[in-house]
């Protein structure tokens, strides 16, 4: 008898949520495309563009530790010494990643060996002249790169990211 009673209340439940459903389809439908686009539009990210460093504070194969697009994001930025997919710089070998593993956050470091960041949770590995491609583990995406520029005096700025950084709904919150 309770066991019906449940049902039932299961029951007017979902068909309260499918009579929501339907509002808000008709709803959408009413609305037309502006309102889409505008929506759309709402979930572009606007980046800062930060300062990580100088070129000339930069040695080859030995990571400079900086946070972007704030500093509850860490990252390396590292001159790898040969040109590289997204490198920037005279040499284009200029790149910036986050060191937050996509998988579950941990904290990667940086192995001069094979220019790859590698992760102490799970043991993902990232390469770092590939774009941050993930190499081996359990993450299911590659690693956030940061968008570099190089301005004439050899600063570098940092303007946006790649991929989503871990834990995050959005890179900028
Ligand atoms: Fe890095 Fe799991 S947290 S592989």
């Amino acid at each position: 008898m309770k066991c019906n009673r449940l049902v039932d209340v299961g029951r007017r439940q979902f068909l309260r949520g499918g009579l929501v459903a339907t509002a808000g389809a008709a709803a959408a439908t009413v609305v037309g495309t502006g309102q889409a686009q505008a929506q759309t539009a709402l979930a572009l990210v606007d980046y800062p563009a930060n300062r990580l460093a100088n070129i000339a504070d930069l040695a080859v194969n030995e990571p400079m530790d900086i946070g972007y697009p704030d500093a509850d994001s860490p990252g390396i930025l590292i001159k790898l010494g040969q040109a590289v997919e997204g490198g920037v710089g005279p040499d284009g070998d200029i790149v910036a990643y986050s060191v937050l593993c996509p998988h579950k956050g941990w904290l990667l470091s940086y192995n001069a060996g094979d220019k790859t960041l590698n992760c102490p949770g799970h043991h993902s590995r990232f390469d770092c002249e590939s774009g941050g491609q993930q190499i081996w583990g359990h993450a299911t995406q590659n690693l956030p790169q940061f968008k570099l520029r190089v301005e004439d005096n050899g600063d570098i700025y940092a303007d946006g990211v790649d991929e989503l950084i871990f834990g995050r709904l959005s890179n900028v919150l």
